[in-house]
């Protein structure tokens, strides 16, 4: 084979794989399928062909050669993933999964997806409800009030948020910030759930009921005893290893911000919430 032939097939071969091991990442039946299709060939009858990418992407390896390429194995794609660094996984996500997310209604209304920031190999992952207003403006989450409290609790642990890695359930603001719907969270839970397992923290924070409902699995428990119960979320890393992160559910600061002044009498909220992180960061040292 020629060697320009060569590269191109290499080039095919690696995009392949790097779609393959994105349908590999997702919990199967997770989200809308995205069957690796190979190279040269149409998605037949079932398969859904790859969602497209965000406009600037390169076009997709099929346009590049017609011969028959090689489809890696499962144990290969894991092999390959296994070597991405969690800002690799989380970029691609961003931009290969998520792209222009049009999922779900919220596309509609959303002015900028609130993807997540910080550190790709944080020790301590906080988890929201859905951005507000300022962090649809600003495409970042926690940015608003709310964020600049949980700023300062941050600050008071000693950790900026550069630190730490935060997310929120949803990644677009539901209108007049109403509570999410369950197709939302379904729709778009995989996406906080691939992020876990790219980031692979030592511990989550849940803030708010929502997110510690999705998280651990229990939507039985009010968000007292969710605090005090002992909660972990299995995440497959590479799918070579299955870890229990602990969970710390505590109070949302926008809960925190709306007890201010009202509270007679009643512990504050926000001593509770710094004796629920002082535990999360103590489970970070395990
Ligand atoms: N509330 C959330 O749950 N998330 C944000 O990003 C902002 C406010």
């Amino acid at each position: 084979m020629h060697p320009r032939n060569l590269a191109r097939q290499f080039a095919a071969t690696l995009a392949e794989l790097r779609e393959t091991w994105d349908v590999e990442y997702w919990p199967a039946g997770s989200i809308p399928a995205r069957t690796a299709v190979a190279p040269g060939r149409s998605p037949s009858e079932g398969e859904s062909p790859s969602v497209s990418m965000e406009s600037g992407a390169e076009p997709r390896a099929a346009a590049v050669t017609s011969a028959p390429v090689h489809l890696p194995v499962a144990g290969e794609m894991r092999t390959q993933a296994k070597q991405w660094t969690p800002a690799t996984k989380l970029d691609y996500l961003r931009k290969r999964n998520v792209g222009d997310c049009q999922r779900c209604g919220l596309a509609r209304s959303r002015t900028k997806i609130v993807f997540g920031v910080g550190n790709p190999e944080a020790k301590i992952m906080f988890v929201g409800e859905a951005p507000g207003a300022d962090e649809d403006r600003q495409g970042e989450p926690f940015v608003g009030r709310a964020g600049a409290r949980l700023n300062v609790w941050l600050a008071e642990l000693g950790l900026s948020r550069d630190e730490v890695y935060i997310a929120n359930v949803l990644k677009c603001r539901p209108p007049a910030n109403r509570d999410p719907k369950p197709d939302e969270v379904e729709k778009c839970s995989p996406f906080l759930q691939a992020q876990i397992r790219a980031i692979a923290p030592r511990v989550i924070v849940a803030l708010g009921r929502h997110a510690g409902m999705l998280l651990s699995r229990r939507d039985d428990l009010r968000l007292n005893a969710m605090r005090s119960a002992t909660l972990y979320y299995e995440v497959d890393v590479d799918a070579v290893e299955t870890r229990r992160i602990p969970i710390v559910v505590t109070y949302h600061p926008s809960y925190v911000l709306r007890q201010e002044g009202t509270s007679d009498g009643v512990e504050p909220a926000e001593r509770l919430v710094m004796q629920d992180l002082a535990r999360a960061v103590a489970l970070t040292n395990l």
